[in-house]
């Protein structure tokens, strides 16, 4: 099985409550298979650019208009999609580290976003205008801290809403969330009993991925 691990977070792990969600969640998966082969992305080590006109040109283009040849230019200008497109489609677990930022994902993993989900790469249109996922992704794991607190469905909260809405158009609607929220402004205690059972969360689904990865037993 593998699990591709994409972490948009500048800062180091000591100062990051999600990187800290990330390790504890790898820690686990590793006591409990260390078969299984994590890939890991750092964002900020190799930054994805902006979707940027000849980069358009050379992804879209062709796929929108029939007969369109990209320029030279053009295709180069889809190199970082391609290579992580790829990385994409190797992978049956997606794990993404982040903190809230501006109640959203960080520019960086949009930017991500937006450079691997490319149709002929890792999805199709279809007749009709439906979607065919080219990927086989089977879960997506969310790993986030933020500073405020967030309820169920919070009408603040434009980061688990938009990366649901994202991968449920390619075809992932298994989604799991370890968020360890209220981090500032409520007080030392309440901040390290949210991070306290985000961690939880966050290792009981390394369980879940683990037990994924395990053969199944033939019927007797
Ligand atoms: C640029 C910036 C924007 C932020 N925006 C929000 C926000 O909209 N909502 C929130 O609850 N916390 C916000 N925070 C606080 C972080 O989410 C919080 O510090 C969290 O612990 C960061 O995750 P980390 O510890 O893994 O770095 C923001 C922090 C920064 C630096």
């Amino acid at each position: 099985m593998n699990v591709l691990h994409i972490c948009a977070n500048p800062r180091p792990v000591q100062e990051s409550v999600s990187k800290q969600l990330a390790t504890a969640f790898f820690m686990r998966l590793a006591e409990r298979n260390p078969d299984i082969n994590v890939t890991n992305v750092d964002l900020y080590q190799s930054p994805p650019p902006f979707l940027t006109l000849p980069a358009f040109r050379g992804l879209w283009q062709p796929i929108i208009e029939a007969g369109y040849k990209p320029t030279t230019g053009e295709y180069n200008a889809g190199a970082y999609s391609r290579s992580h497109a790829e990385q994409l489609k190797q992978a049956d677990v997606l794990v993404l580290t982040m903190p809230m930022w501006n109640f959203s994902m960080p520019a960086i993993m949009k930017a991500w976003l937006d450079q691997v989900i490319v149709p002929g790469a890792t999805f199709e249109f279809e007749e009709g205008g439906t979607i065919k996922p080219l990927h086989h992704i089977q879960k997506i794991v969310l790993l986030i801290a933020s500073a405020d607190e967030f309820k169920e469905e919070d009408p603040r909260d434009g980061l688990t809403r938009e990366l649901r809405a994202t991968f449920e158009f390619l075809g992932v609607t298994d989604i799991s969330i370890a968020w360890a929220d209220g981090q500032h402004g409520h007080g030392e205690d309440e901040a390290k009993e949210h991070k306290d059972i985000a961690t939880e969360t966050a290792q009981d689904i390394a369980d879940e991925v683990s037990e994924m990865a395990m053969p199944v037993e033939p019927q007797a």
